[in-house]
C-alpha cells in the first residue's frame, strides 16, 4: 500500500467513524459477504469484521478451521479458488505467512490478512487512526516499541517505512525482529536493548505481550527474558510529555504493562485503538472492494 493509499483510508475510517456515530451510515456492502477463515483465536478481529460488514449492509462467514475442509488438509490452493467463487473478500488470520500468500495467489478476491505469525497490519490501520484523532499527522513523529519483535512489532515496521515515522525497538537479546526488514527501513528504525532509550523523547509508546499465540509453551521462560521490559508510568516518564500509550490487546496486566498505566486513559488510549478496528476495517474493506469492483 502506498502511503497515499494508507492516509485515504485512516481518512476515511475516520468519516465512517462520525457516520455511525451520527447514525447516517450508507449500506454499501448490500449483498456482499466477507469470509473470516480463523485458525487462532480472536475477539476484535472477529468482532469488528462481522460488525462491520454487517452494518455496511453485508454480512460475513465465520469459518474456524475445525469446520473448514482445510482442517482435514485439503489444500490452500483449492480452499481459495472455491471459497472465492462464492464471496467478495476474504480475511485470513493464520500461522505461516507463507499459508496466506498462498491464499491470494489461488484467490479471485482480495484476502486480507487479519494476522499471521510474521505481520498484523490491520491492527496498524487502527493505531495509526487512533493516533491521527489524538495528536495529527504521524509523519516525522517517533514511536517506541518495547518487547517482542513480534508480528505486530513488524507491521509497525512497514508503517513507518510506508508514513515515514522514526521507530526505536528496544528488545531483549534473541528477540528482534526480522532483520532484513530492519534493514529495509534503513535509519528509520533503530534498535536498542535499553527501553529508556527506545523511549526518548517519543510521542507514542507501544508494547505487546511477551508470548504470542502459538507460542504458549515458552510463556514461563520469556517472562524472565523479557524482565526490565515493563511498560509503565516510570518508563512512560522518559517519553515527550503529551505521549501516548497502545496496546493491540489483549493485554497480560503487570507482565509487559502496568495494570495502573494501562487503565490510566490520560495516556493509554487502548479502548479507542480497540474500537478504530471497526472503522479502520470498515474502510479498508471499501478501499478492497471498490478497486476489485
Ligand atoms: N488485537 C487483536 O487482533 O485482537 P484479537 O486477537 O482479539 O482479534
Ligand atoms: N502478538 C500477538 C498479537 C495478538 C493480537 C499474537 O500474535 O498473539
Amino acid at each position: 500500500m502506498s502511503s497515499d493509499e494508507c492516509n485515504h483510508i485512516i481518512q476515511s475510517a475516520i468519516a465512517l467513524k462520525t457516520a455511525h456515530k451520527e447514525g447516517r451510515q450508507a449500506r454499501v456492502f448490500d449483498g456482499k459477504v466477507l469470509g473470516m477463515i480463523f485458525e487462532k483465536s480472536s475477539t476484535r478481529t472477529r468482532v469488528s469484521f462481522e460488525a462491520g460488514m454487517a452494518q455496511l449492509g453485508g454480512s460475513a462467514l465465520f469459518l474456524s478451521s475445525n469446520d473448514l475442509q482445510m482442517g482435514r488438509d485439503e489444500p490452500v490452493e483449492d480452499t481459495a479458488r472455491v471459497i472465492s467463487r462464492m464471496v467478495d473478500l476474504i480475511m485470513i488470520r493464520t500461522f505461516a505467512h507463507d499459508k496466506i500468500e498462498r491464499f491470494a495467489k489461488y484467490s479471485k478476491v482480495p484476502v486480507i490478512n487479519a494476522l499471521t505469525d510474521d505481520y498484523h497490519p490491520c491492527q496498524l490501520l487502527a493505531d495509526i487512526q487512533t493516533y491521527v484523532e489524538h495528536r495529527g499527522s504521524i509523519q516525522g513523529q517517533t514511536v517506541a516499541w518495547i518487547g517482542d519483535g513480534n508480528n505486530v512489532c513488524h507491521s509497525w515496521i512497514n508503517a513507518a517505512i510506508t508514513l515515514d515515522f522514526k521507530l526505536n525497538i528496544a528488545c531483549p537479546e534473541g528477540y528482534e525482529p526480522n532483520a532484513t526488514l530492519v534493514a529495509e527501513a534503513g535509519d528509520r528504525v533503530t534498535l536498542t536493548r535499553n527501553p529508556v532509550e527506545a523511549v526518548a523523547g517519543a510521542q507514542l509508546v507501544t508494547t505487546d505481550v511477551y508470548a504470542s499465540m502459538g507460542q504458549e509453551s515458552e510463556a514461563k521462560a520469556r517472562l524472565e527474558q523479557f524482565s526490565g521490559f515493563q511498560v509503565n508510568h516510570q518508563l512512560m516518564s522518559y517519553a515527550a510529555d503529551d505521549a501516548l500509550f497502545m496496546h493491540c490487546l489483549p493485554a497480560h496486566r503487570n507482565e509487559e504493562v502496568s495494570e495502573e498505566l494501562l487503565e490510566d486513559e490520560s495516556i493509554s488510549v487502548v479502548w479507542d485503538e480497540a474500537e478504530n478496528r471497526l472503522h479502520a476495517q470498515k474502510a479498508l474493506m471499501i478501499f478492497l472492494l471498490s478497486a476489485n469492483s
